[in-house]
């Protein structure tokens, strides 16, 4: 794994960054393999970066975008990290609907729609049980309590390791989400953190030693690379430049 963490001087820079790197990723990941996969993380901080991306102009038939978490509501639901990317990005660009992969959430009951969703990217990956997909990108935030995706303190999904689709819950609302081993499987893994409210769980997600269980993301280390990209108030206390 290689790690990157830049701090930039307020959250409209991180987009502009974010944006820059994410546009790079995907041009690398269609050079090399034809095609660029990119799971999308719901939240609020990512909704200007989907905005600015509506903006490019990139090879949209050659992009398949996915989610790496959902909320257990209908897609027209306002909580829907699908709605938003919808919104922000995805209905004004000319990218096929056969290339928009969101987490079904409409069976009513969640370990259902979590094994869909993982016979989707098993086959659109063609990979055998027991191996992990591997995604060119993963756009992940953190909550102020150092869960990523919905991957909560203390919750079971925490310790799930053969599935790459599984139920997270969050105060007992169930999510969907993708495990740890799946968002370590990825060639890049891009962590966008901005507002002083991230400040202290991000100094525990990145103290040489601490409790993965109450800061999940700790447990993120991609095989391929980390990028987190904060703002000054979320990483005032990282050192930085780290790239190791
Ligand atoms: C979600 C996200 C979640 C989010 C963090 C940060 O479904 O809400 O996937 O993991 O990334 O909670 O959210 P903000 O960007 O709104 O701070």
């Amino acid at each position: 794994m290689k790690k990157f963490v830049e701090v930039l001087a307020d959250k409209a820079t991180l987009i502009e960054r974010s944006q820059a790197l994410v546009v790079e990723k995907i041009q690398s990941a269609i050079a090399s393999r034809g095609q660029c996969s990119i799971a999308l993380a719901g939240g609020s901080t990512p909704k200007p970066l989907y905005a600015a991306l509506a903006q490019q102009n990139l090879p949209w038939d050659k992009i398949h975008v996915f989610w790496g978490d959902e909320r257990y509501v209908a897609p027209n639901h306002p909580d829907s990290n699908q709605l938003m990317a919808r919104q922000a990005w995805l209905d004004r660009v000319e990218i096929a609907e056969t290339n928009i992969h969101p987490i079904p959430t409409e069976s009513n009951n969640p370990e259902i729609d979590a094994e869909r969703y993982e016979e989707v990217i098993r086959k659109l990956f063609t990979v055998s049980p027991g191996e992990f997909p591997t995604f060119d990108i993963i756009l992940l935030g953190m909550g102020d309590d150092g869960h990523t995706a919905s991957l909560f303190p203390h919750t079971p999904v925490l310790n799930e390791t053969t599935k790459a689709i599984a139920v997270g819950n969050k105060d007992g609302q169930p999510r969907i989400t993708f495990t740890v081993p799946l968002l370590n499987q990825a060639r890049c893994v891009l962590f966008l953190v901005a507002g002083a409210n991230k400040q202290a769980s991000l100094e525990q997600v990145f103290a040489a030693q601490g409790d993965a269980m109450t800061y999940p993301s700790r447990l993120i280390n991609p095989q391929g690379e980390l990028w987190w990209l904060l703002d000054r108030d979320a990483g005032a206390k990282i050192d930085t430049p780290i790239s190791c």
